[in-house]
């Protein structure tokens, strides 16, 4: 391999430029030139490339966001945006790509790699939503970001003696939700994973903890739940007490990484080198069982993820 291409695809995620660093000095460090592709698959297929060396990922391991930008790209689904995407990549020489991205994103990885570009993947995604992996790049930072709102928020809740529902981003995934409901010692923790709906529950334990004398409710809500304001709404036309929804929304995405984001970030982006330099594509990198390690794409897509049943039971242990 002479040429690798890299790139970020799909929601932003804070360590993505730790991963993109370790990308372009690890490529280096093999004596591979290396193009950075802009905007995801969408630059690809726009032939919207820059060269890298070393001095181009200087000072960006502590930024969140992505240097080389990011996208969500349709025609990359399309079996005529693939052929064209891997058409370009051999037009300009690249015959590695580095993939930075979620589910979506590997998808057009694997299909690249059948059409004779290799591809490695590497996880990138607040989300934690990926079967093979026990860690994603972006994670550890939006759940730290995550906590610190819901402490804030906590503080005007208590002083009011309300009852807040906090929304945390996660799609259709309940991580976020869960570590940072359990992290702030919320009252609720609502997953799409496992909620049945039961608001009669939570009416239930805010009226006897209030009885009780407890002064302030927080309850964590997942995206893949949603309608917060509705919710907050009967809640507080079943409870009588005042209820508030806040949703963090992109806060939770930006942000200047946490170390365990730049230092895994690092590791994972450094390995798709590895892989690459030792003649492999279509793999993903992962971390699993205290491991960094690596799937195959398309065995790594048809796998399926839960969270973790200790974890939820001790959700259910520590909450209501
Ligand atoms: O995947 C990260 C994420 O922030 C999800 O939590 C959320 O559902 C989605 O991206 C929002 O995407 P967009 O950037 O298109 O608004």
């Amino acid at each position: 391999i002479e040429t690798i291409g890299v790139l970020t695809s799909g929601g932003d995620a804070p360590g993505m430029n730790a991963a993109i660093r370790a990308v372009v000095r690890t490529a280096l460090h093999y004596g591979m030139k290396v193009k950075g592709i802009m905007r995801g698959y969408s630059g690809l297929l726009d032939e919207e490339f820059i060269d890298m060396n070393a001095r181009s990922v200087a000072d960006i391991i502590n930024r969140g966001g992505t240097i080389l930008y990011t996208a969500r790209c349709m025609e990359m689904v399309t079996e005529e945006g693939q052929r064209q995407a891997a058409e370009i990549c051999k037009k300009h020489g690249i015959d590695g790509v580095v993939v930075i991205g979620g589910d979506g994103s590997f998808k057009g990885a694997g299909k690249l790699s059948k059409l004779g570009i290799n591809t490695i993947g590497v996880p990138g995604t607040i989300d934690l939503d990926i079967a093979c992996t026990e860690y994603t790049i972006g994670f550890d930072t939006a759940v730290n970001t995550a906590i610190d709102a819901i402490d804030k928020v906590r503080d005007t809740s208590t002083s009011h003696e309300r009852c807040s529902i906090i929304e945390v981003m996660g799609r259709h995934a309940g991580y976020i939700a869960l570590w940072s409901g359990i992290a702030t010692g919320s009252d609720a923790i609502l997953i799409p994973e496992h909620y049945d709906g039961n608001e009669q529950e939570i009416v239930n334990h805010i009226i006897a903890s209030r009885k009780r004398g407890k002064k302030h409710f927080i309850i964590i809500n997942a995206e893949g739940i949603g309608h917060s304001s509705s919710m907050a709404k009967r809640i507080e036309a079943a409870t009588g007490i005042e209820t508030r929804a806040t949703i963090l929304g992109y806060m939770q995405r930006g942000g200047s990484p946490s170390c365990k984001d730049r230092f895994y970030a690092s590791i994972m982006g450094s390995k798709a080198v590895d892989l690459l330099a030792e003649g492999k594509s279509n793999r993903l990198v992962a971390y699993r069982n205290g491991e960094f390690c690596d799937f195959d794409i398309e065995e790594a897509l048809r796998m399926k993820k839960d969270i973790p049943a200790y974890q939820l039971e001790l959700s259910a242990k520590l909450t209501r």
